[in-house]
């Protein structure tokens, strides 16, 4: 009777051990450190205090708003993260620029030089506008954009309504903004260069080639992957920018000397502005945690 007991005991002693280190995941974020603002997880190179994030480029500010819920800001380049992986991608709440736009401020552009990161070439450019050619850039060596033009002299469009109109749900949770403009009141190019780290649209009257024209005219960068907050009602309406980014050579030293059967190395090239192939690695199958700090062996329950 009393082993039993003790037995009964033992079983649910070591049951509860096994679940809880199966709930206990491996930290992604340096000991000590907030590993989360929100619901997004902050995993070390990135961090939200000193000497928890690897330099300012990778400081996380999780600021407090009177309005909802914390959110999360890439405190050097002021862009709102929207989520980040150690896998070298993070996705910002991309700028809409925008002229003439009634109930519309326009964002800032986005300038990444000098920085860590770089604009995915996985975004897709659109603009909108009537009689607008839309210029994503506009150098001697590239000139980059599209043109948008409207029926029957009309020479503005309803800029809300555009943009809820851009997103479509392809399959539950899954919003797309790819193929959704023709030329007709907006337009969109996916040929986006994969070097881009400055974004500062500018837009041109298709007739007369002046700066200025009628109407609203408006253009952003985004991706085309699916986002569970992307919801289509959104009166505040955003596009999450896809955005790569690498670190130094230092802190990639640190993979050759860890043992190299908990990581999964590659040599990638994320864009021929970072001018080399870097190596980026992950941990390997079985393993979690994180590449910039441990990869550790999954709890496997195998019952
Ligand atoms: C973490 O915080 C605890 C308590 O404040 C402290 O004893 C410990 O030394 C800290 N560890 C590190 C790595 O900073
Ligand atoms: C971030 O991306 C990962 C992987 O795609 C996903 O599992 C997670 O739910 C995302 N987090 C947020 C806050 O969107
Ligand atoms: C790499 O970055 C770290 C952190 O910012 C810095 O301390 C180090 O000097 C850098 N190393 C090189 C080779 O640039
Ligand atoms: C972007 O920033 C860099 C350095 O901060 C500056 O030299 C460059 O002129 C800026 N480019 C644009 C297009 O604003
Ligand atoms: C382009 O799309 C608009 C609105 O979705 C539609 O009214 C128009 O007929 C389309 N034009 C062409 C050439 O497909
Ligand atoms: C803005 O567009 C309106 C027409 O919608 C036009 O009358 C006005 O001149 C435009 N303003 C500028 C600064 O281009
Ligand atoms: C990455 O490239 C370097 C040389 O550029 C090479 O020594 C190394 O073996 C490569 N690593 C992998 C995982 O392919």
């Amino acid at each position: 009777m009393s082993v039993k007991l003790v037995y009964g005991v033992g079983f649910s002693l070591a049951l509860l051990l096994a679940i809880q280190l199966a709930i206990a995941k491996a930290p992604i974020a340096k000991p000590n450190c907030t590993d989360h603002c929100e619901n997004i997880n902050i995993p070390y190179p990135f961090g939200m205090s000193k000497g928890c994030y690897l330099d300012e480029w990778f400081e996380i500010e999780c600021s407090k708003s009177v309005h909802g819920p914390p959110r999360a800001f890439l405190s050097k380049i002021k862009m709102e993260l929207l989520n980040v992986s150690v896998g070298g991608w993070a996705i910002v709440k991309g700028p809409i620029i925008s002229f003439n736009c009634s109930g519309s401020k326009t964002d800032p552009p986005v300038n990444l030089t000098g920085s860590p990161f770089v604009i995915s070439p996985d975004n897709i450019f659109t603009a909108i506008g009537c009689n607008t050619r839309a210029l994503m850039t506009d150098n001697p060596l590239q000139r980059l954009g599209c043109e948008s033009t409207c029926h029957g002299g009309q020479n503005d469009v309803d800029w809300r309504e555009m943009l809820h109109n851009l997103i479509n749900e392809v399959s539950p949770g899954d919003y797309r903004i790819e193929g959704t403009c023709n030329g007709t009141g907006c337009c969109q190019i996916t040929n986006i260069p994969s070097s881009l780290q400055v974004f500062n649209p500018s837009f041109q009257d298709i007739d007369s080639g002046d700066q200025s024209a009628d109407g609203c005219k408006l253009a952003f960068l985004g991706g085309t992957y699916g986002m569970n907050s992307w919801k289509k009602k959104n009166p505040n309406i955003h596009f999450p920018m896809l955005l790569y980014w690498m670190v130094n050579s230092s802190l990639r030293e640190y993979w050759r000397g860890v043992d190299s059967k908990t990581l999964d190395c590659n040599n990638v090239s994320y864009s021929s502005s970072f001018n080399e192939v870097v190596l980026r690695c992950l941990c390997s199958h079985g393993y979690e945690g994180n590449p910039f700090l441990r990869c550790t062996g999954k709890f496997t329950l195998s019952c």
